[in-house]
C-alpha cells in the first residue's frame, strides 16, 4: 500500500502535507489557550460536577472543525464537544480540542491539543501538541514517531517492579467511587512509581517517549487516545484496549510490558 497518498472516495490526500497542516492548526489553536489560560472564563458542568467544558474548548474545537471544513469538506469529524458530522467519505478526524479540562479551568497549566485522522479503519496521521512546553508529538503511520526532529522509542523496561507508570481517574466516579482506585491500590504496591498529569493525551506521549514505562485508564474515549495510540505504536508500542466489569481498559506500554499489566488487571 502505498501510504504517502490514499485513496478515499473520489480524493487522494497527500498525508505529508496533511500532517503540515494540522501542525500549524494546533500551534495557533495552542497560543489561543495560553493567552486565554488564568483569564476569568467560562466553565460549565457536564454530566456531573467533575466534567467540565470551558469556553476555550468550545472556541478551540470550532476552530479545528472551521479548517478542516474549509480544507477537507468531504471528511467525516468525531469531536468531543461537537459529537459527530458524519459524511460519505473514509475519512474521519477525532479531535480533542483541549485535554486536560479540569487542569485548564484551574490555571494548571498541562493540558493538550489532540488531532487525528483515520482512513477506514486505521489512523494515518496523530498529532498531539502541549502549549505549555511547546512540544508537539506526530506520527504518520508507517513512518515513526517524532517529538519535533527526534524519533521516539517507547521504554525497554521490562520488569514492572522497575517501571513507572501513569493512571488517572475518570469523570464517572460518582456512579463508582472505588472505580481505577482499586486497581490503583493493588498495582501501586508493585511498580517503582505511579503518575497522574490530568491529560490521557499527555501521558500517550511520555510512553511513547519513553519517559515513562506504562499506562493504564478506564473509560476513556475515541478522542483522547486516537493520536497518542498512533504514536506510540509509532515509537514500537503497544495500545490494548479491553473490557472487564462492563469497563473499558486501555493499556498503553512496550510490548512485554504491556502483557504483564493486562494478565495483571484481567486476574
Ligand atoms: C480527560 C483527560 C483525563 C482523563 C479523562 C479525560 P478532558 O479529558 O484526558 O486525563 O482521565 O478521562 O476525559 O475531559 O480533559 O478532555
Ligand atoms: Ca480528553
Ligand atoms: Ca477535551
Amino acid at each position: 500500500m502505498d501510504l504517502k497518498f490514499l485513496k478515499g472516495g473520489s480524493e487522494i490526500i497527500d498525508r505529508e502535507e496533511v500532517l503540515k497542516k494540522v501542525k500549524n492548526w494546533v500551534r495557533e489553536v495552542g497560543e489561543l489557550q495560553l493567552e486565554k489560560l488564568n483569564d476569568n472564563i467560562k466553565v460549565r458542568t457536564k454530566s456531573n460536577k467533575n466534567d467540565l467544558v470551558t469556553e476555550v474548548d468550545e472556541l478551540s474545537e470550532k476552530i479545528l472543525m472551521d479548517y478542516i471544513n474549509q480544507e477537507y469538506p468531504d471528511h467525516s469529524i468525531l469531536s468531543e464537544e461537537s459529537g459527530i458530522e458524519e459524511r460519505d467519505s473514509k475519512y474521519k478526524w477525532i479531535i480533542d480540542p483541549l485535554d486536560g479540562t479540569t487542569n485548564y479551568a484551574h490555571g494548571f497549566s498541562l493540558f493538550a491539543i489532540s488531532v487525528a485522522l483515520k482512513h477506514k479503519d486505521d489512523t494515518i496521521v496523530g498529532v498531539v501538541y502541549l502549549p505549555s512546553l511547546k512540544k508537539l508529538y506526530y506520527a504518520l503511520k508507517g513512518e515513526g514517531a517524532f517529538v519535533g526532529q527526534k524519533r521516539l522509542q517507547v521504554s525497554t523496561t521490562k520488569h514492572l517492579d522497575e517501571s513507572l507508570l501513569i493512571t488517572d481517574l475518570s469523570y464517572y466516579r460518582d456512579k463508582d467511587p472505588d472505580e481505577n482506585i482499586n486497581y490503583f491500590n493493588e498495582i501501586i504496591k508493585e511498580v517503582r512509581g505511579v503518575r497522574k498529569t490530568g491529560s490521557a493525551a499527555l501521558d500517550l506521549c511520555c510512553i511513547a517517549e519513553g519517559s515513562l514505562d506504562c499506562f493504564w485508564e478506564l473509560e476513556l474515549k475515541p478522542w483522547d487516545i486516537a493520536a497518542g495510540s498512533l504514536i506510540i505504536e509509532e515509537a514500537g508500542g503497544r495500545v490494548i484496549t479491553f473490557s472487564k466489569e462492563a469497563k473499558l481498559i486501555i493499556i498503553a506500554a512496550n510490548k512485554i510490558l504491556s502483557t504483564t499489566l493486562m494478565q495483571k488487571i484481567k486476574k
